[in-house]
C-alpha cells in the first residue's frame, strides 16, 4: 500500500489524483475489492483484517484529500502570476485609464503662459476671514458691493472666500512691493444655473510697481488671451465698469462669433475679465505708500475661459463627478503643457 500512498504524493495533476482514487476505491477497486472479500475470511482474522483495512482507507483518504488541496491551491497561484503587479515600479504616464480634468488642465495652462510673462504664483486659502475677501479690497462693512457676492459664512468674520482677489492682499502682505503675482483657486457664491455653480474658479493677476500704466494692463492681459486660445491680434475692447478695489475699473470683451463659438473674429462680443488700476485706498490696506507705488489688477472667470477653449457647455458638469465626461472631455496625463511646449510665437 505504500506504493500507492507514494503515487499520491507524486502527482502532478488533479486528474492523477481520480484515477488513483478510482483505482484504489472505485467500485472494482483494488481496496473495494479486499474489503468485499472480509467476509470469505476465517471468523479469528476478520476482526482484525477488517481494522486493519479500514485505517489503510482513512489514511489514503487523507492523503488524497490534502494532495488534491495542494493541487488545487498550486492552480490558484498559477492563474494568479500572470496578474502580478510590482508596486515598486515607476507609473506609466502613456497608457493609463486616468484623465486630468479640463480644468487641471487649463489652470496648467494658464500657469505655463503667467510664470511666461514674469508672474509669480501666489495662493490663498478657501475659507477666507473678512480683511483679505472685503475690507482690504476697499469694500468695507455695509458696502453695497458685498450683496452681489453672498457666500457661505462659518462665522461673523469667517466666509467661504467670493473671489481670488483675497490672493491680492495675501500676496502683497507676504512679498511686499514691487510685486507682479497671480493666483488661481476657487471661490464660492450663493448663484446656481447653466453658467453658474455655487463654487467656482478664477484666475488673476497683480502687477504693482512704480512706473505702470493702463498700457500695461491692455498689453498683459491681451497677449494672455491670444497665447491662451492660441489666436493672432485677437480684436479687443475695453468697457467701463465698476469694482471697488480697482479705479478705473473695466470689463474686458473680445471678438466672436457667438451662434458658432469662434473666438478672435465675428460680428459679438464676449465679455472675459474684469480688470482695473489698483485702488489707492487697497494698497495703504497692506501700508504700501499709494504715492510711490501704482499698477493694475485683472480676473477671469476660469470655469468659463475652459468652457470657451475646449467647447464645453455646461458648467455644472465640472463639478458632477460622470466619469464618461472626464474620458470625453478629459486630457491624457502624458498631453500636460510645458514651457517649451506651445509657447513659441
Ligand atoms: N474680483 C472681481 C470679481 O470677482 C474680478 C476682478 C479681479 C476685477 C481683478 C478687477 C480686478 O468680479
Amino acid at each position: 500500500m505504500q506504493k500507492y500512498i507514494d503515487q499520491i504524493n507524486n502527482a502532478k495533476t488533479l486528474d492523477e489524483i481520480d484515477s488513483i482514487r478510482i483505482e484504489l476505491m472505485g467500485k472494482r477497486g483494488v481496496l473495494t475489492e479486499q474489503l468485499k472479500n472480509l467476509s470469505a475470511l476465517p471468523e479469528s482474522e476478520r476482526k482484525s483484517a477488517g481494522s486493519e483495512l479500514n485505517k489503510l482507507r482513512d489514511q489514503i483518504t487523507t492523503t488524497l484529500d490534502e494532495k488534491r488541496a495542494t493541487l488545487e491551491h498550486a492552480a490558484i497561484m498559477a492563474g494568479l502570476e500572470p496578474q502580478k503587479i510590482d508596486v515598486t515600479l515607476p507609473a506609466s504616464t502613456s497608457n493609463t485609464n486616468g484623465k486630468l480634468h479640463p480644468l487641471t488642465h487649463s489652470m496648467m495652462e494658464a500657469t505655463t503662459i503667467m510664470s511666461s510673462l514674469g508672474f509669480k504664483l501666489c495662493h490663498g486659502p478657501d475659507i477666507e476671514d473678512d480683511f483679505h475677501n472685503f475690507t482690504a479690497l476697499n469694500t468695507p462693512l455695509h458696502h453695497p458691493a458685498r450683496d452681489m457676492q453672498d457666500t457661505f459664512f462659518l462665522d461673523a468674520d469667517h466666509m467661504m472666500r467670493t473671489q481670488t482677489s483675497a490672493i491680492q492682499i495675501r500676496a502683497m502682505e507676504q512679498l511686499g512691493t514691487p510685486i507682479r503675482v497671480f493666483g488661481l483657486g476657487r471661490n464660492y457664491r450663493r448663484e446656481i444655473d447653466a453658467t453658474h455653480t455655487p463654487m467656482f474658479h478664477q484666475m488673476e493677476g497683480l502687477h504693482i510697481g512704480t512706473n505702470i500704466t493702463m498700457a500695461d494692463m491692455i498689453g498683459t492681459i491681451k497677449t494672455f488671451i491670444e497665447k491662451y486660445f492660441d489666436l493672432s491680434d485677437v480684436p479687443m475692447r475695453i468697457r467701463p465698469s465698476y469694482f471697488p478695489f480697482t479705479e478705473p475699473s473695466v470689463e474686458v470683451d473680445i471678438r466672436w462669433d457667438k451662434k458658432s463659438g469662434v473666438l478672435g473674429s465675428g460680428n459679438d462680443w464676449l465679455e472675459i475679465a474684469g480688470a482695473g488700476m489698483v485702488h489707492p485706498n487697497v494698497l495703504r490696506s497692506v501700508n504700501v505708500d499709494s504715492d510711490k507705488f501704482q499698477g493694475y489688477a485683472f480676473g477671469f472667470g476660469w470655469d468659463r475661459m475652459t468652457m470657451l477653449k475646449y467647447g464645453i457647455p455646461d458648467i455644472r458638469n465640472f463639478f458632477r463627478g460622470d466619469i464618461r465626461w472626464l474620458n470625453h472631455y478629459g486630457f491624457d496625463i502624458s498631453s500636460t503643457p510645458s514651457l517649451i511646449e506651445g509657447l513659441d510665437d
